[in-house]
């Protein structure tokens, strides 16, 4: 399978919406927004997302145009804090799992987070279960700090989150 990644030159936000629902609705608790929540915001909230200076995206395509996955990064913006990057927004679409893209991705948003010259540490929470995530992202060189309990209500039901930590 040939993907290419590429940034938010590259796509337009109607493609970014259609990615964003589709990985709400399918895996609700591994997302802090819900679907009903990113179904209801305006166009111009989609539009504005790839122009924000704070956060930034990479994306993967298909050699047919298939926009597959995404992950997003920002850094945290008071002086004390201006070292720490998040990642977050992770998603591939189901049939291109397992095939390397989510690596890529990260490891993609890691190159950019380096060029600043401020960056130091890179934090994300994930769902305790989700096996995928938690060895993508082990596969990537981060490491677990601790769980954080009841972090997540989907549908009235509490997840625990695990938070992972990558020193650059
Ligand atoms: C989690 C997710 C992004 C992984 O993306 P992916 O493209 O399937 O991952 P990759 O194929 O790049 O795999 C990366 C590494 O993780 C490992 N991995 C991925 N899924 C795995 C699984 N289910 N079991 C064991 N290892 C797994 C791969 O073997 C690979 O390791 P390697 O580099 O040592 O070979 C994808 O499954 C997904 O979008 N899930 C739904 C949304 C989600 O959970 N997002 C994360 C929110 S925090």
């Amino acid at each position: 399978m040939k993907f290419e990644i590429i940034t938010n030159n590259d796509v337009t936000w109607q493609e970014v919406k259609a990615l964003r629902l589709e990985a709400v609705k399918n895996y609700p608790a591994s997302f802090a927004g819900s679907y009903e929540e990113d179904k209801s915001h305006s166009d111009a909230y989609w539009e504005d997302l790839l122009k924000r200076d704070r956060m930034k995206h990479v994306f993967a395509r298909l050699e047919n145009g298939e926009l597959i996955g995404s992950v997003s990064f920002y850094y945290r913006e008071m002086m004390n804090v201006r070292h720490l990057y998040r990642l977050c927004a992770m998603y591939v679409k189901p049939e291109s799992q397992g095939k390397g893209v989510g690596k890529k991705l990260v490891l993609t948003a890691l190159n950019q987070i380096k060029k600043d010259p401020i960056a130091h540490k890179v934090a994300l929470s994930v769902e305790l279960s989700n096996v995928s995530a938690v060895k993508l992202y082990e596969s990537c060189g981060f490491k677990s700090v601790g769980i954080q309990k009841d972090e997540l209500k989907v549908e009235g039901v509490f997840y625990d989150e695990l938070m992972m930590e990558l020193i650059l």
